[in-house]
């Protein structure tokens, strides 16, 4: 085990703020490509996110074309069914990423995920997207949650 990873890991367990990245699933990013995804606070996998609290979110990609704007949309699927997820901030372009996005380049697209307490405390799957200017997704990711 390298020393970095030992490091993270004694961080999670010892019940710290600690960003290990996600496993996720690409839902079709036409127009980017992403490299990592990190939850804070993510301690085991499926992420836990707790009820009244507001998890962050940091997705690493690169863009493969340019695009003055970048919009978030978010879903909760559950049994199969995507109900969309009020996010705080749906401007990519105020959620780390510098705008104009530019080809070849990597951005660091970082926002919060507040979780409701009255969300039911199920287990659910996250599809996030980020599209570009002609709607296209610069990613598109899913991964598994819990609510507790
Ligand atoms: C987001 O993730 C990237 C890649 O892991 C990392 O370099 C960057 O520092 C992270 N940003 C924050 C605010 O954690």
């Amino acid at each position: 085990m390298d020393g970095r990873i030992g490091f993270v890991l004694l961080f999670c367990l010892i019940g710290l703020t600690c960003a290990e990245p996600v496993k996720f699933v690409d839902c079709g990013s036409a127009s980017g490509k992403v490299s990592v995804v990190d939850i804070s606070p993510c301690s085991s996998q499926p992420c836990q996110l707790h009820k009244g609290k507001a998890s962050s979110v940091n997705v690493t990609f690169s863009s493969g074309v340019e695009s003055k704007t970048s919009t978030a949309v978010v879903h909760g699927i559950i049994a199969g069914v995507p109900i969309p997820f009020a996010i705080p901030v749906g401007d990519g372009c105020k959620s780390g990423i510098q705008c104009p996005i530019q080809k070849q380049q990597t951005y660091h697209y970082q926002t919060t995920l507040p979780v409701k307490s009255e969300y039911p405390a199920i287990k659910l799957v996250v599809e996030w997207e980020l599209r570009d200017d002609n709607k296209q997704d610069l990613f598109c990711i899913r991964f598994p949650v819990q609510i507790v």
